[in-house]
């Protein structure tokens, strides 16, 4: 039996140093190197929740040389993953990044899931996230890991699993609303000749043609953000 394998795709952000490199490596291997390399642009992995369901993980590089290539990476992601390390600036590093994420909404994808991971625990073991942080609701997890040691990297795992099947999930909704959407507003358009025609151009998006036809507003804005997502 042939098997449609889901990808979701995932971007880590976080100053150089934060440790995302290194909390991949434990979420993949289970294993830690103090002698990693500096990422480069960024580095691509797959990591595997189900036979059928796959993260593709863009760790980014830290540099502020490379910030200008992540909107390269980040496009159209479905999950990102901000690293700040507990041992610096904690204050200027969240700042930083939120308000990268609130710059760049448009870049994501729509139904975009945020994790907030505080990494270095084994630093400080009596570390506390900031209250403030806390009450962000923003993110749909904020906890605190070590990659060195392993602290929390199976919580880490366990929501990662949790997220990405409700958002294959969402994502399937929005797929049979959408045709759902697209079906009945042709069944409209043919019973209208009179119709207001919106769109005249010959694009397909998932193998539907967008042709003379009445678009409604939420169609189009769905057309526009999956169209946005495919090219
Ligand atoms: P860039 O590639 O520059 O973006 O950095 P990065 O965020 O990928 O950091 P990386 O994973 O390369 O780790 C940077 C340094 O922090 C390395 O020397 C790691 O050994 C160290 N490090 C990473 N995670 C931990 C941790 O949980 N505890 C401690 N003590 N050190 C860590």
């Amino acid at each position: 039996m042939c098997t449609m394998v889901k990808k979701i795709k995932l971007v880590l952000f976080g100053n150089s140093g934060a440790g995302k490199t290194c909390i991949v490596q434990r979420m993949r291997y289970n294993t830690f190197n103090y002698d990693v390399n500096l990422t480069i642009g960024a580095a691509y992995t797959i990591y595997t929740v189900a036979d059928n369901i796959k993260i593709e993980i863009w760790d980014t590089a830290g540099q502020e040389r490379f910030h200008s290539l992540l909107p390269l990476y980040a496009r159209c992601a479905e999950i990102i993953v901000v690293v700040i390390d507990i041992d610096k600036n904690i204050d200027e590093q969240f700042l930083k990044w939120n308000k990268y994420i609130q710059d760049n909404e448009t870049l994501f994808s729509p139904n975009v899931k945020l994790i907030l991971i505080f990494n270095k625990h084994d630093l400080n073991n009596d570390f506390e996230i900031p209250k403030d942080i806390v009450n962000q609701t923003q993110f749909g997890l904020i906890t605190l890991v070590s990659a060195k040691s392993g602290y929390n990297i199976d919580k880490l795992k366990l929501h990662l699993d949790i997220t990405v099947k409700k958002y294959i999930d969402e994502r399937a909704r929005a797929s049979h609303e959408y045709r759902n959407n697209f079906n009945n507003s042709n069944s409209n358009n043919s019973n209208n000749n009179n119709s207001n025609i919106e769109n005249s151009s010959n694009d397909t998006i998932f193998g539907y043609t967008f042709s003379n036809m009445k678009v409604n507003a939420g169609l189009l804005e769905c057309k526009e953000k999956i169209k946005k997502c495919i090219i």
